[in-house]
């Protein structure tokens, strides 16, 4: 089989540009020569992690994103920053995939994993703030997180009306980071 990519946003609104980033990253994966699979987060819907609720049993939504975790040999995030940090609904999502401790040992469902991390926002910065946040995040996660994360500035009118960036430049940096990708799993992946 070959190794796919988890691709998903830490924004569950319905106009989220992260969810558009993330289905571009994802189109162009493919293009690539990769295999990715886009998700939202919005059909997961997962409580605000509590060791109580752990206690009683993974949530339904919790093991269904573990099953597609585990099919999968990287992830692809884009997340808005909020207040210079990576949102609630990823730290969530991903505290809840962290779980339950010890699955593997010393390491868990993300040890071996890729990940590249990208942001959009409608603001001058695109997010940038959280990106070393969510790649440290990522980091303690065992997940190894490619250098030279990407961010959207002005992000509310970068895309044209197919889902492309208008942008050139930053549509090949794009490009370039899910190649590196791509590469990276076809080289640990053979
Ligand atoms: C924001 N936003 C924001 N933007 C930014 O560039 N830097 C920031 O620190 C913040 N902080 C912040 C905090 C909170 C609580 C909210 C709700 C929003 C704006 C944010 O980037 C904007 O709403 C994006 O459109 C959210 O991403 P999605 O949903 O479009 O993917």
């Amino acid at each position: 089989n070959p190794p796919k990519v988890l691709v998903f946003a830490g924004s569950a609104r319905e106009g989220s540009l992260n969810k558009q980033l993330a289905q571009l990253a994802t189109r162009r994966i493919e293009a690539l020569g990769g295999q990715a699979t886009f998700i939202d987060l919005k059909d997961y819907p997962c409580p605000l992690f509590d060791e109580d609720i752990e206690a009683q049993g993974m949530p339904e939504n919790v093991q269904k994103l573990r099953a597609l975790l585990a099919e999968h040999q990287a992830v692809f995030i884009a997340s808005p920053e909020y207040n210079g940090f990576i949102t609630p609904l990823l730290k969530n999502t991903l505290d809840w995939l962290s779980r339950p401790y010890g699955d593997t040992p010393g390491l868990g469902l993300f040890a071996g994993k890729w990940a590249a991390l990208v942001a959009a926002s409608p603001g001058g910065l695109g997010g940038i703030r959280a990106m070393p946040l969510g790649q440290q995040l990522l980091a303690n996660l065992s997940l190894t997180v490619l250098p030279q994360p990407l961010s959207l500035p002005q992000a509310g009118s970068a895309f044209t009306d197919g889902g492309t960036l208008k942008d050139e430049a930053t549509a090949s940096k794009l490009d370039a980071l899910c190649q590196r990708l791509v590469d990276r799993l076809a080289q640990t992946h053979r």
